[in-house]
């Protein structure tokens, strides 16, 4: 009896030691919720329970949609509705086990375009309208705040120059009105140097916004015609040959910082998606071999080119990683399969990386694709939490 009390406080005081690291710490861990892993299969299937609130400062549910009258879309009614799965309610509950926890919704992603976007921040009734709709959506659901998404001002299906300056105009008025009710504003932004010229007022989205969430990852995939590291921390010699000496997440972040945004607010994105490739020929593996395409879909994330890290430590758990030192990335190839993604040692590094900077914390796209069940014999959660762990060492 007295052993099973001491474990019990043995438990009860390893995990208050863990929640009090991740306070500590003060560093941010913005984790996003990808509301359509829902419908996944088999261990695939992802669910708000599966969400340990005690892992990450905030979580964000994605993704609201926009009209082109400015008013928001549900993008999923069944998932996120009351008469359905009642998924905003449930997502929000997560505080109950965590009170700490900021929790907040999220608008745009890749699915939705620009040109909807470009629209609505360009006309001044239409701004009003989705400001005050997003202002009465948090409040009816109790979100802490409101993340914005736009992928990406000026590009893609809208090449509006004017997005940039519209999209400021956008988030001070969003901003105005969340600040009597202190609602979080946040915005997931291009982690790319080349990219943010175009999008970003940079001292103005510093100053406005609470967190920057800088989504450094996809700088490689299948939509090239070679293989490359989604995740590369810096370029090496065969990028330079490439002239993509500027193209990796440490150029990246520096352009961020070089352009006036406060390191206090940048989060540092964290993939737990690998990008993956069917080489052309399986004896050639270089980086920048040609391709016949992106890599077989996996059983759950079921799309060419990507693979969660649940899906290869289950599909190649023998399979030995290969460590580039320039870029401070693994692969695994097996096959004529060549898998770009992030384990354990990598996020090590990258959370090293971010500390150095000064960094605000980290976001993480997300969680579903992480071992969130324990299935691989690392926990559950072994990448995300390898973020806590090592700023537990910190402390
Ligand atoms: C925008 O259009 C949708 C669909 O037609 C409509 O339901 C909504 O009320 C409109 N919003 C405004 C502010 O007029
Ligand atoms: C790199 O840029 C140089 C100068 O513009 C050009 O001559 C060369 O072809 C480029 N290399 C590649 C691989 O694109």
């Amino acid at each position: 009896m007295k052993l099973l009390a001491a474990g019990i406080l043995f438990i009860i005081g390893v995990y208050l030691v863990q929640a009090r690291n991740v306070q500590s710490s003060g560093k941010t861990i913005y984790c996003y919720f990808e509301s359509w892993t829902v419908y996944r299969p088999g261990n695939g299937k992802f669910d708000i329970e599966d969400i340990d609130p005690t892992l990450c400062t905030h979580v964000a549910f994605t993704f609201l949609g926009i009209q082109e009258n400015g008013s928001i879309s549900i993008l999923d009614p069944w998932e996120s509705d009351s008469d359905g799965l009642n998924g905003f309610q449930r997502f929000v509950n997560l505080k109950n086990q965590n009170p700490n926890l900021k929790v907040i919704v999220s608008m745009g992603g890749w699915n939705e375009m620009s040109e909807k976007y470009s629209e609505v921040v360009a006309d001044a009734t239409k701004r009003t309208v989705l400001k005050n709709e997003v202002l009465a959506f948090i409040q009816a659901h109790k979100f802490d705040g409101f993340d914005f998404d736009w992928e990406y001002p000026a590009r893609r299906d809208s090449e509006n120059p004017e997005d940039k300056q519209n999209f400021v105009l956008m988030l001070r008025e969003l901003k105005a009105a969340f600040e009597p009710h202190g609602y979080i504003l946040s915005a997931a932004v291009n982690g790319a140097k080349r990219n943010i010229d175009v999008s970003y007022d940079v001292p103005s989205l510093s100053e406005i916004l609470d967190h920057i969430n800088v989504m450094s990852y996809d700088f490689h995939g299948e939509f090239d015609d070679y293989v490359g590291h989604h995740t590369l921390l810096y370029s090496s010699a065969i990028d330079a040959e490439y002239n993509n000496s500027d193209w990796n997440i440490n150029d990246g972040i520096n352009y961020w910082l070089e352009l006036g945004a406060d390191p206090s607010k940048i989060n540092l994105g964290i993939a737990t998606y690998a990008r993956t490739f069917t080489l052309e020929d399986a004896s050639n593996t270089a980086l920048y071999a040609p391709i016949k395409g992106g890599g077989t879909p996996g059983p759950y994330t079921r799309m060419d080119g990507v693979l969660g890290y649940n899906e290869i430590c289950e599909l190649y758990p023998n399979v030995a990683d290969i460590y580039d030192a320039d870029q401070k990335v693994y692969h695994k190839i097996v096959g004529d399969q060549w898998i770009g993604y992030e384990n354990v040692a990598s996020i090590t590094t990258k959370v090293n990386y971010a500390l150095s900077k000064n960094l605000g914390g980290f976001m993480v796209w997300s969680f579903d694709t992480d071992d969130f069940l324990g299935i691989c014999g690392g926990g559950r959660y072994p990448l995300i939490n390898a973020i806590k762990t090592t700023l537990a060492t910190k402390n």
